[in-house]
């Protein structure tokens, strides 16, 4: 298997096949993903919650971001690597282009940053030197205080199509690849038709072009918070951790996983 690229990416939505996806901290659980044959690996700020302890992802820095990627890239031979801008390090776009030139020279092939609006300066400015974006719309971590908490974003008419715009505009703005966070499957799926780009779904339904999970949640480690009803313990019936990454892999690229019970109307 050669490493994955970030056209083959957009090539794989193109010719319908699934893209797989998880979170990774640190280089043995790289290791393991990239041995299941696992397409990329985000180094998310979720390693807040399930690496430091805190309750949101706002206390994650840029240090720790490079950190953790650096680790991660030193297990991987094929597994493209993504990593995750934290909490303002996408404030304004020199910020930004700072901040991803970091991982990118830690070992990551693209950086994912949270939201539209103001970020599509963002975006647009890291596309245009040359470092690949993942965008991420719907339930936005980094904007929990303003949101009040973690739910399902785009159920009312009015923020469905606001959603679906912002797609379009993330898309035309550079971005490689969409990250969609808990919104009702109906609406994932009008925004996965209606952008080139590939759509990888969290808590997003069965219609994504891709599917992500937080390792520790597929692995029945839930860190003290409640089960969200798109997460599935792989680790029950995988019998070690290859095993669970691999059936994973299997239920995305086959399409049994997520099912409609994992998603939200
Ligand atoms: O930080 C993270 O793990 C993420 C994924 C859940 C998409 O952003
Ligand atoms: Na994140």
């Amino acid at each position: 298997r050669a490493r994955l690229t970030v056209p083959a990416l957009r090539k794989m939505k193109a010719d319908g096949r699934r893209i797989v996806s998880i979170t990774a901290y640190d280089a043995s659980f790289a290791r393991s993903v990239d041995s299941a044959g696992i397409d990329f690996i985000l180094v998310g700020d979720s390693l807040g919650m399930v690496c430091q302890g805190h309750d949101s992802t706002l206390p994650v820095t840029i240090d720790d971001i490079v950190y953790h990627t650096a680790c991660v890239a030193r297990g991987l031979s094929t597994t493209l690597l993504v990593s995750d801008l934290p909490f303002q390090a996408d404030a304004t776009p020199e910020r930004a282009l700072d901040a991803a030139t970091r991982c990118l020279q830690a070992g990551a092939a693209m950086v994912k940053l949270e939201g539209a609006g103001p970020k599509l300066e963002v975006i647009r400015f890291l596309a245009e030197r040359e470092i690949p974006v993942c965008a991420h719309l719907g339930l936005t971590p980094q904007s929990v205080l303003r949101l009040g908490g973690y739910r399902v974003q785009g159920r009312e008419e009015a923020a469905a199509a606001r959603l679906l715009a912002d797609a379009q505009a993330v898309a035309e703005a550079g971005a490689d690849m969409l990250v969609l966070e808990c919104v009702p499957s109906a609406l994932a799926k009008r925004i996965t038709e209606a952008v080139a780009i590939p759509t990888i779904g969290i808590g997003a339904g069965p219609h994504c072009d891709g599917q992500i999970l937080v390792l520790h949640d597929m692995l029945g480690m839930n860190s003290g918070h409640r089960r969200p009803r798109f997460v599935k313990d792989f680790l029950a019936d995988g019998g070690s951790i290859l095993g669970a990454l691999q059936a994973y892999a299997s239920a995305v690229r086959e399409g049994s996983f997520p099912g409609p019970e994992h998603g939200y109307e």
